[in-house]
């Protein structure tokens, strides 16, 4: 009932696009995307390519500094985040206070908004070289204090990082070995999960994303904006989705499997019953990063013993949504969260940390972002106008007479 047409010549000339659907909030020289053709590039380069030739500490230097590394570049970032990665002991005590089925991603953001406290020499934003030690600091700490997150749910004592250890492979110790017990990596482990975080290091104005530029955009340190992204991110809209994925197959199982019927379900939008893992905002095409796991989601699966009958409902699902015309009409595909899930289940983590792999993945991401917005001359403070709809001017009813 509300006249847009009168609201707006009253507010003056703003645009009303809510979701920013179709505004854009800044320029970029991060990451490319073409929705329609299902294309995403890194810094210019296919994410086919990266995914297949290069590694996540590569992608990372890729990210944030514009241009892939040489030898002695990368060698020489790896060491500086291998010297960063252990936790201060003060902090470390931070997991005592947390419930021990505490949800791991607002331990998470706790956490990494507590580095500010920890490191005082990160206030400045525009100081060069606080900037460096805090993209350092963040890069290799959030997989200590992930891997803690874990070992605090499951009640089990932390491990201190082992420096000889590559960033994936550290986390990977940290998560899944014991204190004096030796932890065998499995290389094909190591390998999916490094492309995983590959596919989720930067996906350009995305929510989480927005949101570190929006936080930054007031000149918050760089801590204070990737904590309020990891919030963003925990929304089963966004990071949310890929344990929702899981969660949808396991209920789709205990159902009897019956993949249509929960298809049917979705169309008649029955209790707002989405196909999670399918839909973005930008691809209207076959996600591309989907488009690479799926290649892998076998071969992988077969490596590490996934659990077959969710990975058979998955691919039923994702046949049965790509032949009906609800899907096609909305161009609906598969987003790169539909069999990442199946994934990390195999790989032994737990539903709750699937976000939490997401935002290690996406950290390198963020990280690039602020470090570009806080250099572009062109940077405002972040300020959405609005369409005031409320009630005109009234006079104040004194409290016996309403
Ligand atoms: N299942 C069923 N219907 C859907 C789905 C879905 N997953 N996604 C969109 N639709 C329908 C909507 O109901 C709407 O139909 P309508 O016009 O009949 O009402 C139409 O498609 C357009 O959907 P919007 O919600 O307007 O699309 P938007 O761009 O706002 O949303 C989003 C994108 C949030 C990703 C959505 O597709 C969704 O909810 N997907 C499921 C959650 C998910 O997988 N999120 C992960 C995103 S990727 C990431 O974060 C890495």
């Amino acid at each position: 009932g509300i006249d847009l047409g009168k609201l707006l010549a009253k507010t003056g000339m703003v645009t009303l696009d809510p979701g920013f659907v179709n505004t854009a909030s800044c320029s970029s020289s991060i990451t490319y995307i073409d929705g329609d053709a299902g294309i995403l590039r890194y810094r210019g380069y296919p994410i086919e390519q990266l995914a297949e030739r290069s590694n996540f500490i590569e992608v990372s230097y890729l990210l944030i500094y514009g241009e892939l590394p040489t030898q002695a570049q990368v060698e020489d970032f790896s060491q500086k985040i291998s010297r960063h990665t252990l936790l201060h002991e003060d902090l470390k005590r931070f997991f005592d206070g947390f419930p021990r089925d505490a949800h791991p991603m607002p331990v998470l953001s706790s956490a990494v908004s507590a580095l500010s406290t920890f490191y005082q020499d990160s206030l400045n934003p525009f100081d060069d070289h606080q900037v460096e030690m805090s993209t350092i600091r963040l890069l290799a700490k959030l997989p200590t204090i992930a891997a803690y997150a874990y070992k605090k749910s499951v009640g089990q004592p932390f491990l201190y990082p082992d420096n000889s250890l590559g960033l994936v492979e550290n986390f990977l110790r940290m998560t899944f070995g014991f204190p004096a017990e030796p932890y065998d990596l499995d290389p094909d482990l190591v390998r999916a999960l490094d492309l995983l975080f590959i596919l989720h290091a930067d996906h350009e104005q995305n929510c989480s994303t927005s949101t570190v530029r929006l936080v930054g955009s007031s000149e918050a340190n760089l801590f204070a904006s990737i904590s309020a992204g990891i919030n963003a991110l925990f929304g089963p809209l966004h990071g949310g989705a890929n344990s929702a994925v899981l969660e949808m197959l396991e209920k789709i199982r205990q159902e009897g499997g019956d993949v249509e019927a929960f298809v049917r379900k979705v169309k008649n939008k029955e209790d707002g019953v989405r196909l999670m893992g399918f839909g973005h905002r930008v691809y209207k095409n076959y996600d591309p990063r989907a488009a690479i796991i799926k290649k892998t989601a076998d071969e992988i699966l077969g490596k590490l013993g996934g659990d077959d009958q969710l990975l058979d409902i998955a691919k039923k699902l994702e046949e049965t949504a790509l032949a009906d015309d609800y899907f096609v009409e909305r161009k609906l595909y598969p987003n790169v969260d539909f069999y990442t899930g199946l994934i990390y289940r195999a790989m032994g983590f737990p539903t709750r940390m699937f976000t939490v792999l997401f935002a290690l993945g996406r950290l390198p991401g963020w990280i690039a972002h602020w470090r570009e917005m806080m250099k572009d001359p062109a940077t405002k403070i972040g300020r959405p106008r609005q369409l005031y709809v409320g009630p005109a001017s009234r006079d104040f009813v004194a409290i016996d007479e309403r």
